[in-house]
C-alpha cells in the first residue's frame, strides 16, 4: 500500500535514506529537513511496516523532482520502487507540473518508468538552485532523467 508519509515514519525514513547516502547513491536529509518536507513523501507499507519512500519535491511551476527514492535492501525487486514513482507521478499530475525529473544512478528503472535521459544543462531550476549546493557540484556523475506530464 503507497500512503502519504506521517511524523512517526520520519525515523525509519532516515535511517534507509542515511544507509544509501553512505554508499553515494542519494544525499543525505537531516531530521528536521525531513520532517519540514514530510508532506513531500510517499512511503509503501507492507504488513504495517515501511518498506520504502520516495518524494516529489516542487522547483517552480512547471519543474518537480524524485527524490528520496529508496526501497529497503529486503523488498527489493517486488516492483515498490515503480509504484512509489507512479504515485509520485500522479501526484504530479494532480497538481499540474508540467515536467518531473530526477538525478539518478539507476537511469534504467527510470526508462521504464517512461523517463528518458536527458543534458543536464537542459534542466537550470535543479542546476542553479540545489546543485551549487551539493557536494558533488564539480563532479557530478548522475544521469539527468526527464518526465513529460503533458
Ligand atoms: C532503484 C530502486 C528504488 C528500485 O526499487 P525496486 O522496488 O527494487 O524496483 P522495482 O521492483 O519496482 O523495479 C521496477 C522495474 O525496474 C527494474 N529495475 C529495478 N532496479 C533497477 C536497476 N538498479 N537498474 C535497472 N533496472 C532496475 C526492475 O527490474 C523492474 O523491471 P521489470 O518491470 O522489467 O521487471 C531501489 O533499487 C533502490 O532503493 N536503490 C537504491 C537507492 C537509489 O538509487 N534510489 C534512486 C535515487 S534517484
Amino acid at each position: 500500500m503507497i500512503r502519504p508519509a506521517a511524523i512517526g515514519d520520519v525515523p525509519y525514513i532516515h535511517h534507509l535514506l542515511e544507509i544509501y547516502a553512505a554508499q553515494g547513491n542519494l544525499l543525505p536529509r537531516t531530521m528536521n529537513e525531513l520532517y519540514r518536507h514530510l508532506r513531500d513523501f510517499f512511503v509503501v507499507e507492507v504488513n504495517g511496516q515501511v518498506a520504502g519512500c520516495g518524494a516529489l519535491e516542487i522547483f517552480t511551476e512547471s519543474l518537480g523532482e524524485v527524490r528520496s527514492l529508496v526501497v529497503d535492501d529486503a523488498w527489493k525487486g517486488r516492483g515498490f520502487g515503480r509504484l512509489l514513482v507512479q504515485r509520485i507521478i500522479e501526484e504530479a499530475r494532480a497538481i499540474g507540473l508540467n515536467r518531473l525529473m530526477a538525478l539518478t544512478y539507476v537511469a534504467p528503472f527510470f526508462h521504464k518508468l517512461g523517463f528518458r535521459t536527458v543534458p543536464m544543462d537542459t534542466l537550470p531550476e535543479k542546476v542553479w538552485g540545489i546543485c551549487v549546493k551539493c557536494y558533488k557540484y564539480n563532479n557530478c556523475d548522475e544521469t539527468a532523467v526527464l518526465l513529460e506530464l503533458k
